[in-house]
């Protein structure tokens, strides 16, 4: 049976037809304890849910789904280490890599807990060792760059910690990230860098990454042409993966190679050892604290009671949104550049979980699943895609973040930015009448000015506030969007944990890099034969 038999799901269809015509902000006045159950707040993290279209009725039919969803179970499963990623039987375990002490009493866990344990104390050794100049290059000078090659789930969560907690760096170790496979990406970061300082960490849950493993070649080259000898590899080479036979191969020194577990999934995979260089920019203390921090959001998502639970909440808004009152996009709009790249992180984890189309019964499903993903920094968004946000005809809804502090703007500054963050929560939601523009002067008698700056409203959106910017909220954000994109994965009956969906360009791409190398062309529709031609016709070499 399709989700869309359930009791619940009948009910919001019928509550979506009710609220059609209503207005999100008259919902405040039909129900003065909207805040209350609207609003939630645990581990430094406070979301208000309140501009969105729905009433307590509706949300408790929401609720009602994710009981005829099993949730309970569901949520217990997953910490429990059941198989919760049937298509690659595997559990999906990284909340352990963020436990405190095992709760889990049998056997299996507590022996997964202590790999976990043994990585975390690998990770600190090496960052303490890199950030106190103790690990030296090839000619014994200590490094002062460390260069992360890895793509995906092996690249964007560790960059972006990085990079939002650039104010918490403590060592003077520069961290550095390449992940693209256009050569540029490589050449831009190693331009400014002596690769007699430079130690390069492979990382790669598959070691099978065509991109990653041309990234580290083109960086081993880099360093045995400065050494003039291979011999100097080793001194400049780490790895992180789950195929340590593959790093060895490759030239990595067994001690240097940091284990990483099947079960965890690569998208959710910064809180284990793809975490050391988060360890190294921000110290290992740091690290600590932002596992901290999604510990925190762990306990509340595993105790609270649904309709106090923030991950669950968000989840069922999300849906609400998406299913019923047909959002075709989600747009993540973080009011601080330190959170510049947090849309492209959650893109990778929202839409490589739920971008699926057939369920766990191995049906195609007759609803959608995730929206599109996308996002930019305000108040930058507000000068380029906000228009169509306002006035557009396609629906959005909107998750904004917001900052209460920060440590490296003045009070002028910070009140514009908040400011302008709450002004356009409010003015997706309120809109602009036409007949507030009535004495407007119409350009030409063609034009009804008054038209054109009408904004409708009724935009339905979030936000998510935090105090201050420190490992342990970040953490919990990031929990928090990671719990979330499981519990709408339930409700939707998906697979949250797989990828299939990327390997045939992947297949594709190998064979078109044989021909490129002068084996037989693979049958072609005409489209990519023109193409491959044409560049062949500009690379030469290759008839
Ligand atoms: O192609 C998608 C993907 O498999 C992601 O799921 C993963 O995070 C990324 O590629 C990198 O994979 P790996 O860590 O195995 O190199």
């Amino acid at each position: 049976m399709s989700v869309t038999q359930l009791p619940s799901w009948q009910t919001l269809t019928a509550h979506a037809i009710r609220l059609r015509d209503t207005r999100i902000e008259s919902l405040f006045e039909r129900d003065p304890d909207r805040l209350k159950y609207l609003c939630l707040e645990a581990a430094n993290i406070y979301v208000d849910m309140s501009k969105t279209l729905l009433d307590r009725v509706c949300m408790d039919s929401l609720l009602q789904l994710a009981e005829e969803r099993k949730l309970t179970d569901a949520i217990a499963a997953i910490f429990d280490g059941k198989v919760v990623n049937p298509t690659e039987n595997q559990p999906a375990l990284h909340t352990l890599l963020r436990e405190r002490e095992s709760t889990i009493s049998d056997a299996l866990a507590m022996d997964r807990f202590g790999q976990v344990g043994a990585v975390r104390k690998q990770i600190a050794d090496f960052s303490d060792r890199m950030t106190n100049g103790k690990i030296l290059g090839f000619s014994g000078s200590p490094i002062r760059d460390v260069v992360n090659i890895g793509i995906g789930g092996s690249h964007l969560g560790a960059q972006m910690v990085c990079d939002t907690l650039r104010y918490e760096h403590l060592s003077d170790v520069g961290v550095h990230f390449v992940s693209n496979v256009d050569g540029s990406d490589l050449e831009r970061v190693l331009t400014p860098l002596e690769p007699d300082t430079t130690y390069f960490i492979v990382t790669s849950k598959s070691f099978n990454t065509a991109e990653t493993l041309l990234n580290a070649k083109s960086a081993s080259s880099w360093i045995a042409k400065s050494f003039k000898t291979r011999d100097a590899i080793p001194s400049h080479f780490a790895a992180i993966t789950s195929k340590s036979e593959r790093a060895v191969a490759f030239g990595i020194d067994p001690k240097n190679i940091f284990p990483m577990s099947d079960w965890i999934g690569g998208r959710y995979s910064l809180w284990s050892a793809v975490g050391l260089p988060i360890s190294i920019a921000i110290g290992n203390d740091g690290f600590n604290r932002l596992l901290f921090g999604a510990h925190e959001m762990d306990q509340h998502f595993r105790t609270a009671a649904f309709e106090n639970n923030i991950p669950i909440m968000l989840a069922l808004i999300g849906i609400w949104n998406t299913n019923f009152l047909g959002c075709e996009t989600h747009a993540i709009v973080p009011y601080d550049d330190r959170l510049r790249l947090l849309p492209a992180y959650l893109q990778q984890l929202e839409m490589e979980s739920n971008g699926k189309r057939i369920t766990l019964k191995n049906t195609l499903t007759d609803y959608h699943t995730v929206p599109i993903v996308w996002g930019g920094i305000g108040t930058n968004a507000q000068h380029a895609f906000f228009q169509q946000m306002h006035q557009g005809t396609r629906k959005t809804s909107t998750d904004f973040i917001l900052v209460l502090t920060h440590q490296r703007s003045s009070q002028e500054h910070h009140d514009m930015l908040v400011a302008n963050c709450v002004a356009q929560a409010e003015s997706l939601m309120r809109g602009q009448k036409r007949d507030t523009f009535n004495d407007t002067e119409n350009p030409t008698e063609k034009i009804d000015l008054s038209a054109h700056r009408e904004t409708p409203g009724n935009r339905p959106n979030t936000t998510i506030v935090t105090d201050s910017l420190t490992p342990e909220s970040l953490g919990a954000l990031l929990a928090l969007f990671e719990h979330k994109t499981y519990v709408q994965g339930i409700i939707w009956d998906i697979n949250s944990f797989d990828q299939w969906g990327v390997e045939l360009g992947k297949t594709l791409a190998n064979s078109i890099m044989n021909e490129l190398s002068g084996a037989n062309p693979s049958a072609h529709d005409p489209s990519t034969k023109a193409l491959l031609a044409r560049y062949k016709r500009v690379r030469g070499g290759i008839s």
